[in-house]
C-alpha cells in the first residue's frame, strides 16, 4: 500500500491533474528561494515523470500531498535516494510544498507519516535530510520530527554550480536511526 491518510491529510500517488499545480509551486521564486534557480515546465513535468518512475520500480518515493476538502495537490512529501552524498546508500527525507499552504504543520504531519512508511514498510536502518543552513523551515521540520543535527555528516552538496551558487554549496545533516525513531514514538 503505497497510499497514506493522515489526520487532515491524503499521501498519494501523482496524477497528470497534479502537472499545472506542481509547474505552478517549482515557478515560484518563494519555494525556490534556496534551490539553482526556478523549476519550469520540462523540468518540473521531467521531476514529477522521475517520481513516478521510481515509485514504480521500488515502491516507495515523494507522495503528491493532498488535503481533502481543501486542494487536490499543494506539492510533496515523502522519500528520495540521495546516494550521491557519499556514494553509499542513502535515502532522505524531503518536501516542497505551495507558498499557500505553508505555516499549516502539513508537512511536519506528512513527514512523521514518511518515517513510518520508511523504517516499518521499506524497512530502512536511517533516515537522513539535509539542507542550507539559511532553509531555516526546513530544518525546523526536520528538528521537530526528531531527527538529530550530526555536524559532522556536513557537506558540500556535489550538484549545486558552486560559482554561480556559492551560498547553496555547504549543506547541514540531520539523520535518524530505525532503534531512535521506534523509541522515540513508544513514548
Ligand atoms: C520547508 C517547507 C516545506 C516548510 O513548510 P512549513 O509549512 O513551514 O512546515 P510545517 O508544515 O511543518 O509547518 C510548520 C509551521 O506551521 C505551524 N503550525 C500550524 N499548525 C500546526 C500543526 N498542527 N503542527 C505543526 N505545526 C503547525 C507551525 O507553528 C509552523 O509555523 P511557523 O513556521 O510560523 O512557526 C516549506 O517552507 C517549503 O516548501 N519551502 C520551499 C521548498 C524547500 O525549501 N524545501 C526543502 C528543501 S531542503
Amino acid at each position: 500500500m503505497t497510499e497514506r491518510r493522515t489526520d487532515r491529510l491524503l499521501l498519494r500517488r501523482w496524477r497528470e491533474a497534479d502537472r499545472d499545480p506542481f509547474a505552478a509551486l517549482n515557478a515560484d521564486p518563494a519555494v525556490m528561494e534556496h534551490m539553482q534557480g526556478l523549476q519550469l515546465r520540462d523540468r518540473s513535468d521531467a521531476f514529477m515523470d522521475r517520481i513516478e518512475a521510481h515509485w514504480d520500480a521500488d515502491g516507495w518515493g515523494l507522495w503528491a500531498v493532498e488535503v481533502p476538502g481543501v486542494a487536490p495537490f499543494i506539492g510533496f512529501v515523502g522519500l528520495w535516494p540521495a546516494d550521491y552524498v557519499t556514494g553509499a546508500p542513502m535515502v532522505e527525507v524531503g518536501w516542497r510544498l505551495a507558498r499557500a499552504h505553508w505555516g499549516h504543520g502539513y508537512v511536519t504531519e506528512a513527514a512523521r507519516e514518511a518515517l513510518r512508511f520508511g523504517f516499518e514498510d521499506v524497512g530502512l536502518d536511517e533516515i537522513v535530510s539535509f539542507t542550507v543552513p539559511q532553509n531555516e523551515r526546513s530544518w525546523r521540520v526536520m528538528e521537530r520530527i526528531g531527527l538529530r543535527r550530526e555536524p559532522s555528516r556536513d557537506f558540500d552538496h556535489p550538484n549545486v554550480d558552486a560559482e554561480a551558487y556559492p551560498q547553496l554549496v555547504r549543506h547541514v545533516f540531520y539523520a535518524l536511526g530505525r532503534d531512535e525513531w521506534k523509541a522515540s514514538v513508544r513514548r
